[in-house]
């Protein structure tokens, strides 16, 4: 017998009519609603065990990347690499390149395109996963136990200088063209510090393709009138090698690290970067790809850009599984080899779960 009383209600009717809206979360809060509607609700159960977490009061590691070209300081920031990512699976970088300047402009656009006319934004609302920009609300909407606060805008590109840029929304083309190169580059010096920090070749990820593919994920969390009964992401883990985020000044993000909840606290100009799941399957388990979420908040909105790289776009044929020159007697792999086409498409069948990686990759 169903006696949660939350269940009576008909999830399938809401969300079905929630999507038709096709003007996301953002259109709710603008119809001025004062209280969430149940399909974003949690379940009472985990509102419970979530209070039991402490909160901690230690800080994410945040790496300097000014000089990496001098010899001593190179060394030092490998070492660094190297410690948070067999820890935290998180670190903040500054230093990094990207001026200040096309940070603000990509959050802005952003911010515009999910404040435009309505009509304009739900031309590019669509649920085709093989598109190169979509726009929707919770991509896993039909398939998650409870939908988050959040509307997310997403753009898959191979090569940043062959962005097909008809693709892009007016409000925000010039941005991503200008944010979408940098950060390429910053994700090829990054694989070559992981790189070293697993004591290979500072080729060796490149070479593996791990760089080529760019996926954004640019979200929009509006103001929550409720964020306590919410969230504006689940716990999951990333499922790409690398992300690098970047986020406005609205916090939200936290890392789940030694059995706690940890803030991400939002340092103007840093990028977030993080092991994904098939950096932790390439190095058998030598990077951790740490578990995240983001709570939803009574400000807002927060806007942060995910940029995801999981490999090549158009990716037949591509196999990835724990690099031989990692594995020993005493080190036997851990994880099985997966075609990545197939990692994919489970991906998006399954929705953020937070132990995707042991579900579907371990040997
Ligand atoms: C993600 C993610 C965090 C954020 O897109 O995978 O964890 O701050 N985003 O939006
Ligand atoms: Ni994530």
């Amino acid at each position: 017998m169903d006696t949660s009383g939350a269940q009576e209600y008909d999830r399938l009717q809401e969300l079905k009519t929630f999507d038709e809206t096709k003007a996301g979360v953002k259109g709710l809060v603008d119809s001025g609603l004062q209280k969430i509607p149940q399909i974003f609700v949690r379940p009472a159960e985990e509102l419970a065990k979530d209070l039991n977490y402490k909160r901690a009061q230690i800080e994410v590691p945040v790496i300097d990347l000014g000089d990496l070209e001098k010899t001593h300081r190179h060394k030092q920031i490998v070492e660094e690499v190297r410690i948070a990512s067999e820890t935290w699976g998180f670190f903040q970088v500054v230093n990094h390149g990207i001026s200040l300047n096309v940070l603000n402009e990509i959050l802005d656009a952003i911010q515009k395109f999910n404040e435009q006319d309505v009509e304009e934004k739900k031309k590019y609302y669509t649920w085709d996963n093989t598109g190169r920009v979509r726009f929707n609300s919770n991509f896993d909407l039909f398939t998650s136990r409870t939908a988050s606060w959040r509307d997310t805008l997403a753009i898959s590109f191979s090569d940043p200088d062959q962005i097909n840029s008809d693709d892009l929304p007016d409000l925000c083309r010039k941005s991503v063209i200008e944010y979408s190169k940098p950060v390429s580059n910053l994700g090829n010096i990054l694989f070559g510090l992981l790189s070293e920090a697993l004591g290979l070749e500072p080729e060796h990820l490149r070479n593996m393709d791990c760089s080529e593919g760019h996926r954004f994920s640019c979200h929009y969390y509006p103001a929550c009138p409720e964020p306590e009964l919410t969230l504006g992401t689940v716990k999951h883990s990333d499922l790409g090698f690398l992300t690098i985020l970047l986020q406005n000044q609205i916090d939200g993000l936290q890392i789940f690290f030694q059995n706690q909840w940890v803030d991400v606290q939002p340092i103007r100009g840093a990028l977030v970067t993080n092991i994904g799941d098939l950096l932790q399957l390439v190095s058998n388990g030598k990077f951790r790809s740490n578990k995240h979420r983001v709570v939803a908040n009574r400000l807002g909105p927060r806007i942060s850009i995910a940029c995801f790289f999981s490999g090549p776009i158009n990716m037949d044929k591509v196999f990835y599984s724990p690099i031989k020159e990692l594995i020993t007697e005493e080190n036997p792999p851990v994880y099985k080899e997966v075609l990545l086409s197939d990692y994919m498409t489970k991906f998006f069948t399954v929705g953020l779960d937070e132990n995707f990686l042991v579900n579907y990759c371990k040997g």
